[in-house]
């Protein structure tokens, strides 16, 4: 069984929206075999999204990211990547379809909802830095 990494970002928390997207990929068919929450720190949220420094919205990215505690699961189940990516939506909330998490949840570009891991490589990186 394939596994992945999801992130539910600080903007989800504050709402209250945790087990709402959690009962979501559980109602899918994935199991939770990991949950922590956390507030990231700096260090490590730049370990985190490395992949994107130096890109004009990295700073950002970091103030929002480390703003307060964020619920990190990893998940499985059959085709795990590639079917949650499908369910969080597209990265900005605006012009994620509706029925996604983003598109059902949120606006904002930044502050997103959810974060998950798009290939194998990012979840084994990702989640080693989170777990
Ligand atoms: P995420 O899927 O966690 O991956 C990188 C994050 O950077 C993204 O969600 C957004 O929270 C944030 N971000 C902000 N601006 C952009 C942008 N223009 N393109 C991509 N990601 C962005």
């Amino acid at each position: 069984m394939e596994r992945t990494l999801i992130v539910i970002k600080p903007d989800a928390v504050k709402r209250g929206l945790v087990g709402t997207i959690l009962s979501r990929f559980e109602l899918k068919g994935f199991k939770i075999i990991e949950l922590k929450m956390i507030t990231p720190s700096r260090e490590l949220a730049e370990r985190f999204y490395i992949i994107h420094k130096g890109k004009p919205f990295f700073n950002d990215l970091l103030d929002f990211i480390t703003s307060g505690p964020v619920v990190a699961a990893i998940l499985e189940g059959r085709n795990a990547i590639e079917t949650v990516r499908l369910m969080i939506g597209s990265t900005d909330s605006s012009k994620a379809q509706a029925g996604s998490i983003r598109g059902d949840f949120g606006l904002g570009l930044t502050d997103n909802i959810i974060h998950a891991s798009d290939s194998l490589e990012s979840f084994n990186r990702e989640s080693a830095v989170i777990f």
